[in-house]
């Protein structure tokens, strides 16, 4: 048995362990792995691949990004803008076919978000043995409770607020720090109450500049002097506004980016207070994966792999109660995994006086 896998869309850390876990189970199967690059784009005839084995993935695990390179444009793209469907061409799928079937690839591993898992769908239907993976920074797949990298891109937002803590509090400002989190603020979420954040802003809880203002000025009046705002990318105003870096035309999805400048003009209008913008950005992406992702990658990997050995095409990992299993990817894609403002979470982070601008 010969086996392909693939990573789509965005890089984030923990891919490497998915590729570790799925080179170690298979081959304690007996089976060889096609590593293909750059996406679905390294299955176009005559294929760019390589052949990976317990040598050539010994120490990825520890790695950021993929061996194996990724992209999120192409020929297989599916998904189009905020959540229109495009079908990838009947011609581009044959060619994809043609080359499994001349590798002797017997079922493709398609580690991604929805976009990648949308195409992995396609491609089922179509005839290809497909088990998907979800990978997602931003942690929004619902059919899964958690995606490795996550982990990770917490840890380095609660590693730039401790950072940003001693100077705002040094120099007596707000500082606000822009995270990523296009549909879903849990990067934001997480990395913030864990970093001890005063104002969370997320895409989930549209928010009113003028709460933001109030609370600032409260910590003032409480001889609290300095400010940490957490704000995601994604995040609304009141009016539904989104703060964009780029508009794509052509169906792609727009670049986010500027939430964070526009909520510290305006913090320091509203208040007077010396404020300093700071956007985190790709840093989130990159670097060695937690250890908890590590661990997840590997889970993550080796069950696609089992998925294959049982014959249950069609089928994506998941992460739920504690326990690796299974999903269909029909189910699993186009459903966001959303922070609700009456969640516990939100419940108990409301109660340690943080501060979501919407009251
Ligand atoms: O979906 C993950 C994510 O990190 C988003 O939070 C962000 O908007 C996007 O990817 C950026 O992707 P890229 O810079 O690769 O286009």
């Amino acid at each position: 048995m010969r086996i392909g896998i693939l990573n789509s869309g965005g890089d984030c850390p923990g891919l490497n362990a998915v590729i570790h876990g799925v080179v170690g189970a298979a081959t304690t199967l007996g089976w060889e792995v096609v590593g293909f690059r750059d996406g679905f784009e390294g299955l176009l005839p005559p294929g760019d691949y390589m052949m990976l084995d317990v040598e050539k993935t010994i120490g990825i695990m520890k790695l950021g990004g993929t061996i194996l390179g990724t992209t999120n444009k192409g020929h297989f793209v599916a998904k189009i803008g905020e959540g229109d469907v495009a079908e990838v061409p009947k011609e581009i799928v044959e060619k994809a076919k043609t080359t499994l079937k001349h590798l002797e690839v017997g079922a493709l591993i398609v580690v991604g978000g929805d976009g990648s898992l949308t195409t992995g769908l396609q491609l089922y239907r179509m005839g290809i043995p497909v088990i998907g993976v979800p990978k997602t920074i931003d942690n929004d797949i619902q059919a899964t409770a958690m995606s490795f990298g996550f982990d990770s891109a917490v840890a380095t937002v609660v590693d730039a607020l401790d950072r940003l803590h001693t100077t705002a509090e040094s120099h007596k400002r707000v500082i606000v720090l822009e995270v990523m989190g296009r549909h879903a603020g849990w990067i934001a979420l997480y990395g913030g109450m864990a970093g001890g954040a005063d104002v969370i802003l997320l895409p989930e809880v549209p928010f009113h500049m003028e709460h933001v203002a109030r609370a600032v000025r409260a910590r003032d009046a409480r001889g609290l002097h300095s400010t940490l705002i957490v704000v995601a990318e994604g995040a609304r105003m009141e009016s539904g506004e989104l703060v964009k870096k780029q508009t794509i035309g052509g169906g792609g999805e727009d670049r986010l980016g500027g939430i964070g400048d526009y909520v510290a003009r305006e913090v320091e209008k509203l208040t007077g207070k010396e404020t300093r913008a700071c956007t985190l950005g790709h840093l989130q992406r990159g670097g060695a994966p937690s250890a908890l992702d590590r661990i997840l990658g590997v889970r993550f990997g080796t069950k696609a792999v089992h998925l294959i050995e049982e014959g249950k095409f069609g089928r994506m990992v998941s992460y739920q109660q504690y326990q690796v299993g299974d999903v269909s990817i029909e189910e699993a894609v186009n459903q966001l995994r959303l922070v609700t403002r009456d969640s516990e979470i939100v419940r108990a982070a409301r109660s340690v006086g943080i501060c979501f601008g919407d009251s």
